[in-house]
């Protein structure tokens, strides 16, 4: 199967992007693995006839939006982002009603709709940054409003409005207090990504985006509790062998594992399911995703 995939990916001249969460042997057969930005900026940069996203739709739309002359495929047609899902493009409008002076920060977790009607998109790599550039105090920002909190702590000067406010990812608050404890024990240092709710923040070591974890895991500490999606220690142990990372086992996400390799071959022959937008919503939430890439990481 894996020598098929290769082959198909040579002959179509196409490049595989996979998310840190996606199964290992996806992430073997890809040319760039990373987090949403990384994939986002290098979905940018492509040449490839053929882009295959190996992740969740919003990052395939992305890729799209930023390429817009490639084609731009998802194996699986259905593996979303409940966590896109809270924030309704309706929800936008109102609250920009009410809040007129505010600007409109959308998570790159998110429809192509909803980033349409942005301001600016950020990821967890950079969404202090990103809150940080613009001169607004008041921000409405969603749809995660664990990330929202977090932006909120480091930047106290502003007023985060989390759109909606109890916008979050199930994986990432399934994480509770019994999980600091136990990581407590065994030592070391627990790091976890920004969807956490603010009392496993306040009580990690660090907090970081998939891809700074990646970075962060070269430097000192051991062993590391990883609180984000399991497959995350997957990727890290392949990084750093001989470095002690734990999981919890109970942290997936259903939809990053809905791609299989059999999708993945036939998806590359198939040339399918490629994502299509409108090109009125493709050029707005280009603006902002642009926005967001020269503010930086
Ligand atoms: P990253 O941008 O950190 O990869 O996060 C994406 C995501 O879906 C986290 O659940
Ligand atoms: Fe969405 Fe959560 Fe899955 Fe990330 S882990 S893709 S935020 S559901």
């Amino acid at each position: 199967m894996e020598m098929e995939i290769r082959a198909l990916k040579t002959q179509k001249n196409a490049i595989i992007m996979a998310h840190n969460y996606q199964p290992l042997e996806i992430q073997a057969l890809a040319d760039v693995v990373g987090d949403s930005l990384e994939l986002a900026v290098k979905a940018k940069e492509a040449e490839a006839d053929l882009i295959v996203i190996c992740g969740v739709r919003f990052m395939a739309e992305t890729a799209k939006i930023l390429n817009p002359e490639r084609k731009v495929i998802i194996p699986v047609l259905d593996a979303g982002c409940p966590l896109a899902d809270f924030l309704t493009p309706d929800m936008i409008r109102e609250a920009k009603k009410r809040h007129p002076d505010a600007a409109v920060v959308v998570y790159a977790n998110s429809t192509a709709e909803s980033k349409a009607l942005a301001d600016i998109v950020c990821t967890s790599a950079n969404a202090v940054k990103v809150v940080a550039s613009l001169p607004n105090d008041t921000i409405l920002f969603g749809p995660d409003s664990n990330l929202a909190a977090y932006v909120q702590r480091e930047l106290p000067d502003k007023t985060i409005i989390p759109l909606p406010p109890g916008g979050h990812c199930y994986v990432h608050t399934g994480f509770t207090l019994v999980d600091v404890e136990a990581a407590r024990r065994k030592g070391g240092v627990i790091i976890c990504h920004p969807e956490c709710p603010p009392e496993i923040q306040e009580r990690s070591d660090l907090i970081a985006s998939t891809g700074g974890m990646v970075r962060g895991a070269a430097g000192e500490g051991e062993p590391w509790s990883v609180f984000t999606e399991r497959e995350m220690v997957s990727r890290l142990r392949v990084l750093y062998p001989g470095r002690i990372f734990y999981e919890k086992p109970e942290a997936i996400c259903v939809d990053m594992k809905k791609i299989s390799l059999d999708d993945l071959r036939q998806a590359l022959e198939r040339e399918e399911h490629e994502i299509i937008l409108s090109r009125e919503v493709m050029d707005r939430a280009r603006l902002a995703i642009e926005r967001m890439i020269a503010v930086g990481a």
